[in-house]
C-alpha cells in the first residue's frame, strides 16, 4: 500500500499544502520553506525493519541503494520508481574510532563515514531522491550552487540520468578535488565572482525566473534522501538508539533532514527514543549560533563567512529553520570550533585509520570543546563519558589534499587567496600531530637507520 505525500509549508500558522507535481521550493502564500508531508498507510513497523535488513542482501538496484531501500517511507510510489536514478548511494559503514574517543574524553565514539558514497560525500544521498524527482517532473535543465561537494553529486547523478546540469560554484574556493568531479561529469561549470552565499542567491532567482529546476537542499526532495542516513544507521546499530548525534553545520539540509527523520521515526513508532543533534559550525561561518545564543527569531548571518573548511563557508544558511526545529525536537545545541581545533581533530581522526576532508573534522572537534567545559558552563549541553555517540562524517579524505598536506608539512595558514592571490592572513595554525615526510638518499644503510633497523 502506497503513503500519500505532498507539501506542507513549515509555518505552523500557515500549514498550506500543494501537490509534488509543482516545482516548488517555498510556500507561494508565505515563503516559508516547504516540507513534504505524509500519510502513512497502517505500517507493520517490526516487518519493516525486516524488511530493509533483508534487502540488504539483495542484487535489484533498489535494494542495493542505502537509500531507496528504505523506500517505503520516501515519496515515491511504486509506480514511479522507473523514474529512480541511483548509484548505489549509502551503505557507509559505522567505524569505532578509539583514538579520538580518548581524545575527545569519551569512553566509546562511532563515526558514521558519509564519504564512502560514490561521489565522496554525504549528497549523493540527497540527490538521487532530487534527481529522480527532476526526472519525473520532466525537467530538462537542473543547477545549485556550492561549495563543490552538491556540485559533485548533482553533476554525477545528472550524468547517469542525461539531464542538462549547470553548477555555481564560488571562484577560487573550492577544494580540487571536488572541482575535478563537476568537469569530468560533464556539468557547466559556473565559477561565480563572489562566495557562497552571492552563488546561491544568484540560482534562487535564476531558478524562479526560467526553467531551472534547484537541486539546492531548499529543494525539499533532496532532505527526504538525507533523512535515510539515520534510518541506515539505526538498522546499522541494530536499532538500539544512539544518545547523541554530531553533525557539522554549513547550509543546514543535512541537520534539518535528520531533524525530520527523527521526528517520523517517532511518529510512526520506529523509535522510543530521540538522540540529541548537536550541530558544530566553524567559528568564522557560525550564524546557527549566533541565532541560537541570542535567541533571535530571525537567522543572524554572518556577512563575509570564513573558514578553510571551505565545505561549510556559508553565512546564510537555507535550512536554518528547520535546523532549529531539529534541535528543539531532540534537544539538542549547536557550537562552534576554531581553525585549530577543526585541523587537530581531523589529523586524530586521521590516527584512527579514518580520513575526511576538513568540515567533517568539526564534529570531533566540537566533542573535544564540549566535553572540556568546565563545571555549570553551558550546561545544557553537558555530555556524559558513558555517552553513546555517533558523529557523523560527511566527506571523503581525498576531497581537500592540500589541506591535509599542508597541515603535515607545518605549513597551513589561515588565510583567504582569491585567484591565488593572498587576500586575507591571519597567522599559522600549529601543527600539533604533524606527521612531517622525511627525506633520504637512496641508499640501503641510510634507510636502514632511518627506520631504526
Ligand atoms: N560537510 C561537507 C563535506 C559538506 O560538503 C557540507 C556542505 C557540509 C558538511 C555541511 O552540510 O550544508 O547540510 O549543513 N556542503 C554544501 C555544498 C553546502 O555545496 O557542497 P549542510
Amino acid at each position: 500500500m502506497n503513503s500519500q505525500f505532498f507539501f506542507r509549508c513549515i509555518d505552523p500558522r500557515c500549514c498550506r499544502q500543494f501537490p509534488i507535481t509543482e516545482k516548488l521550493y517555498q510556500c507561494p502564500a508565505c515563503s516559508d520553506l516547504l516540507d513534504i508531508a505524509y500519510l502513512f498507510p497502517e505500517l507493520d513497523v517490526p516487518g519493516l525493519r525486516r524488511v530493509f535488513r533483508e534487502r540488504r542482501t539483495s542484487n535489484r538496484p533498489l535494494d542495493i541503494s542505502g537509500v531507496w531501500r528504505f523506500r517505503e517511507l520516501l515519496p515515491f510510489p511504486s509506480e514511479d520508481l522507473h523514474h529512480v536514478v541511483t548509484l548505489g548511494e549509502g551503505n557507509n559503514p559505522v567505524l569505532d574510532a578509539p583514538r579520538s574517543a580518548d581524545y575527545v574524553g569519551l569512553k566509546r565514539l562511532k563515526v558514521k563515514h558519509l564519504g564512502w558514497n560514490p561521489t565522496g560525500s554525504f549528497k549523493d544521498y540527497g540527490m538521487t531522491v532530487a534527481v529522480s524527482q527532476a526526472r519525473r517532473l520532466g525537467s530538462q535543465y537542473v543547477a545549485c550552487a556550492s561549495t563543490g561537494n552538491t556540485s559533485a553529486s548533482m553533476a554525477a547523478y545528472c550524468a547517469r540520468a542525461n539531464l542538462k546540469a549547470a553548477v555555481f560554484i564560488p571562484e577560487g574556493q573550492i577544494a580540487y578535488g571536488k572541482l575535478s568531479q563537476t568537469l569530468d561529469y560533464g556539468a557547466l561549470t559556473v565559477q561565480i565572482h563572489g562566495d557562497f552565499d552571492v552563488a546561491m542567491t544568484l540560482v534562487r532567482e535564476l531558478s524562479e525566473e526560467t526553467g531551472l529546476y534547484l537541486m539546492n537542499s531548499i529543494n525539499p526532495f533532496r532532505l527526504e534522501g538525507q533523512k535515510t542516513v539515520m534510518l541506515e544507521l539505526f538498522d546499522q546499530l541494530d536499532w538500539k538508539i544512539p544518545d547523541r548525534i554530531v553533525v557539522p553545520g554549513g547550509n543546514l539540509g543535512n541537520s534539518s533532514s535528520y531533524g525530520k527523520a527523527l521526528m517520523e521515526l517517532k511518529e510512526l513508532g520506529f523509535i522510543d527514543k530521540v538522540p540529541r543533534i548537536t550541530i558544530i559550525q566553524a567559528s568564522g561561518a557560525d550564524p546557527l549560533y549566533r541565532t541560537l545564543v541570542t535567541s533571535s527569531l530571525d537567522l543572524v548571518p554572518v556577512k563575509k563567512a570564513w573558514t578553510l573548511a571551505s565545505a561549510i563557508k556559508i553565512g546564510r544558511p537555507i535550512s536554518w529553520k528547520k535546523a532549529m526545529r531539529a534541535l528543539n525536537f531532540s534537544d539538542g545545541w549547536c557550537d562552534v570550533v576554531s581553525e585549530q581545533e577543526i585541523a587537530d581533530a581531523k589529523a586524530v581522526l586521521g590516527r584512527d585509520g579514518i580520513g575526511c576532508e576538513p568540515a567533517s573534522a568539526t564534529t570531533v572537534a566540537g566533542l573535544k570543546r564540549l566535553m572540556s567545559l568546565g563545571e555549570g558552563e553551558k550546561p545544557e549541553v553537558t555530555i556524559d563519558p558513558d555517552e553513546d555517540v555517533v558523529a557523523i562524517l560527511t566527506g571523503h579524505q581525498l576531497k581537500d589534499p592540500e589541506y591535509t598536506v599542508n597541515y603535515h608539512l607545518d605549513n597551513l595558514y589561515e588565510h583567504a587567496t582569491y585567484k591565488n592571490v593572498l587576500v586575507e592572513k591571519s597567522g599559522k595554525l600549529k601543527s600539533t600531530f604533524a606527521n612531517q615526510p622525511v627525506q633520504v638518499a637512496a641508499d640501503k644503510q641510510a634507510i636502514i637507520k632511518l627506520l631504526g633497523l
